[in-house]
């Protein structure tokens, strides 16, 4: 009797990233160098899908963060496209406000977001017609990531192949294929953004406890992923 073997997420994962490539592109994925964006580098550059891979380098990352590019390169012979916030707005926001005043307001943080990622993630998705991110469900503002939507504020489709994953899925694609990761989850980090806004989670705390973690009941986002209104794009403008 022939068996049928049922599709395994990173089966589905390789289709999905295949067919926004194939019917939807030119495509880009936006890797924050995460666990969950190592898993979509590694299917993406070992089946060698045309999806061309960015970062977006604030200027405060973690060197450890970025010491995962040289791994990808290492690895797969690969260069991770790096934008980088405008020279001058930075400099303005440190003369006004001081460099580290994303502590002192929700308005003065949401300003040096938009300055070091949303700008510049708007510069990498220009003349792209589909866009790859690693976002995942999780409890909260975050339970409903569809995996395709229509993005109006970028104007393509966004397609978010890991909705689904779990942590744990994650973590074991990472480790079957020996994907190169950052150090920085070996010390007790789950979710990781710029270095000062970003702490290690301690027992208990949700997945993304320790990204902005003195903000209290704010919603945790920097802004990439939200909309005109500052509400998430999930399912909303599904497809
Ligand atoms: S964030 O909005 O809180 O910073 P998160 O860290 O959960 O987002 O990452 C979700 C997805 O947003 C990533 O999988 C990636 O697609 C995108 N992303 C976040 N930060 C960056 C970054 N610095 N460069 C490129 N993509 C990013
Ligand atoms: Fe600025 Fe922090 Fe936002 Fe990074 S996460 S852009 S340092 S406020």
């Amino acid at each position: 009797m022939v068996q049928i073997q049922e599709a395994t997420p990173p089966d589905l994962l390789l289709r999905a990233l295949s067919a926004a490539a194939r019917d939807h592109g030119p495509a880009a994925f936006s890797s924050s160098l995460s666990a969950e964006d190592m898993v979509i580098t590694d299917t993406i550059l070992t089946a060698g899908i045309d999806i061309e891979i960015f970062t977006l380098d604030t200027g405060r990352l973690h060197a450890e963060t970025l010491e995962v590019l040289g791994a990808i390169r290492e690895r797969y012979g690969y260069d991770v496209r790096v934008y980088k916030p405008q020279p001058d707005a930075v400099a303005s926001y440190v003369e006004r406000h001081g460099r580290d005043a994303f502590y002192t307001s929700g308005e003065l943080r949401h300003e040096c977001c938009r300055i070091r990622k949303v700008e510049p993630l708007k510069r990498a998705l220009a003349g792209k017609h589909a866009w790859i991110t690693g976002l995942r469900q999780v409890a909260g503002a975050r339970d409903r990531i569809e995996p395709v939507v229509f993005d109006h504020e970028h104007g393509l489709l966004k397609f978010n192949p890991l909705a689904q994953w779990t942590e744990a899925q994650v973590w074991s694609y990472l480790r079957t294929h020996e994907v190169p990761y950052n150090r920085l989850y070996d010390h007790g980090y789950r979710s990781i953004g710029c270095a000062p806004c970003t702490r290690p989670s301690l027992p208990g705390e949700d997945v993304r406890a320790g990204r902005w973690w003195w903000e209290q009941g704010a919603a945790k986002e920097c802004g990439l992923h939200l909309n005109e209104q500052g509400r998430l794009v999930r399912a909303t403008e599904t497809v």
